[in-house]
């Protein structure tokens, strides 16, 4: 037999760290969620060597005492619920009084804190241990240092995705927490630099362009309405914006963010006909409900919620996003419409033709007709040969032979031609390009502008020159 002995604390919290402490940006949400429910009117996030190096919240909200200072690293410590029943009326993004302990026992800690009636007050941990502490000069609110994260868990450490991903895991979580509260003013720097900022006026086209970019909410559709007891009120992209995944879609339940495939489904198939297959509007919807009716005590990031009657309630969404995004200046669909019926027997060149006259993304068109012409021959070898029978869905080119059916999804063939264009021509276009007088803007996210500057020196290789999300030169 082997004989069972309680953990010690420090073990319990490495344990429970690895559930609510996955990366730097889960860090990140944790802070920022405890100063929103201490009434921060603006909150700081500053982000070093992806977090790894530190991670500095600063809010303003109502700070804790010397003694409060001393509980909030203690293990199911918490000012935000107190017996089983408030856990059926949670108002609070954090509830759980696990946070802070996990945190501490994978990073060194330094919290500063003070209230609008106590001196400001440090103190310092090292493996969950308080090594530190005394009066310090601060204003009210809360300053948390999180410093050397995962120093004492290498494996950790060690499954830290590549920097691109972790600092793209931060700036989402951040977008996530900016997005859901309106009124509070965010700032995002890394590495000295500020990346985002957000006013808190509580103006949604203008936080909208703080995150997405400032283009974003042109032709934006506003959907306000209540189903049952949920009152809800949506802002929706207007879809010549779109994602390849569907994070963009925002989902908040009483200010809280949460991931809800059935009503983030049902938000698509209201896009329906206006997008591509595999693209994806960017939405805001916040519901208010009575928090007796949503279940957050899901998982121990909190971010899925489930609500009383989800699926009714997805579906009386579906056709109000419809009728919405039919009202008023009706968006470009993005799909084609119409079968091309001329195409009996049509040749490879009449893919290309279908490919090149589609507006594909709804980015400008960035390419002169001669290429395909002079792309013929080559792809012509690769594919077999087959009869062409339709269009299905508007979308998928439906082609027969011997072997059987096959489906070719023309957005996809006509982004792998261009694709292998300008792969075959990388260094071979630079003299030939064409100089926009007024530079052509994009209709991209900040995210996807920021991929084209890191990505500026090979573009301009192949003939693209960008400022930003504007394009200044193409290839001729
Ligand atoms: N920025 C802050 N300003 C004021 N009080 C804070 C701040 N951060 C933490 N606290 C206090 O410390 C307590 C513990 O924080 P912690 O994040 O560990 O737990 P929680 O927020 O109650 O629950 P959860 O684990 O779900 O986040 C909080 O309940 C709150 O009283
Ligand atoms: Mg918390």
């Amino acid at each position: 037999m082997k004989n069972i002995a309680i953990m010690d604390m420090a073990l319990a919290n490495t344990i429970a760290a690895g559930e609510v402490v996955e990366r730097p940006a889960s860090v990140i949400k944790e802070l920022v969620e405890n100063a929103i429910d201490a009434n921060a009117k603006n909150i700081t996030v500053e982000v070093y060597q992806m977090g790894l190096e530190s991670i500095i919240v600063t809010d303003d909200g109502f700070g804790m005492d010397k003694s409060n200072l001393h509980k909030a690293f203690l293990r199911h410590a918490t000012s935000k619920i107190f017996k089983v029943s408030d856990l059926n009326d949670i108002r609070s993004l954090g509830f759980r009084g696990e946070a802070l302990p996990s945190i501490a026992s994978v990073a060194k800690i330094e919290m500063i804190s003070r209230t609008e009636n106590s001196d400001a007050y440090f103190i310092k941990l090292e493996d969950s241990k308080i090594v530190d502490e005394g009066i310090a000069v601060s204003n009210q609110g809360t300053k948390i240092i999180v410093k050397e994260l995962f120093y004492n868990t290498p494996a950790r450490f060690k499954y830290m995705k590549s920097e691109y991903a972790e600092k793209n895991a931060i700036t989402e979580i951040f977008d996530k927490l900016a997005l859901s509260h309106p009124h509070i003013s965010f700032k995002l720097i890394m590495d000295d630099k500020v990346i985002k900022a957000t006013l808190g006026q509580g103006n949604i086209a203008q936080l909208l362009q703080a995150i997405y970019g400032k283009n974003i909410t042109d032709g934006m559709k506003r959907l306000e309405t209540n189903i049952g007891k949920i009152q809800v009120d949506g802002y929706l992209i207007d879809p010549k914006f779109v994602r390849s995944r569907r994070q963009d879609i925002n989902i908040f339940i009483n200010h809280r963010y949460i991931k809800n495939y059935v009503i983030s489904q049902s938000i698509i198939e209201g896009y329906q006909t206006f997008l591509m297959t595999n693209k994806y509007p960017i939405v805001l919807l916040y519901l208010t409900i009575d928090p007796s009716l949503v279940d957050v005590n899901v998982h121990p990031q909190k971010m899925e919620a489930k609500l009383a009657n989800e699926r009714l309630f997805a579906f009386q969404l579906t056709p109000k996003v419809r009728e919405t995004l039919e009202s008023g200046h009706m968006p470009i669909r993005q799909t084609i419409q119409e079968v091309r019926k001329d195409l009996f027997k049509p040749t490879i060149m009449d893919i290309f033709d279908i490919a090149k006259t589609e507006d594909i993304d709804a980015t400008p068109q960035m390419m002169e007709d001669s290429f395909v012409e002079q792309y013929d021959e080559s792809a012509a070898d690769k594919l077999p040969f087959f009869e062409y029978i339709g269009t299905l869905s508007g979308t998928y080119l439906l082609y027969q032979n011997d072997e059987g059916l096959f489906l070719m999804d023309q957005h996809a063939a006509a982004e792998r031609i261009r694709y292998e264009y300008y792969e075959h021509h990388v260094g071979k276009l630079t003299k030939d390009y064409y100089e926009l007088l007024v530079p052509q803007p994009l209709y991209i996210t900040n995210q996807d502008s920021q991929r084209l500057m890191n990505n500026k020196r090979l573009l301009m290789e192949i003939g693209f020159e960008f400022d930003g999300p504007n394009l200044l030169k193409h290839p001729t």
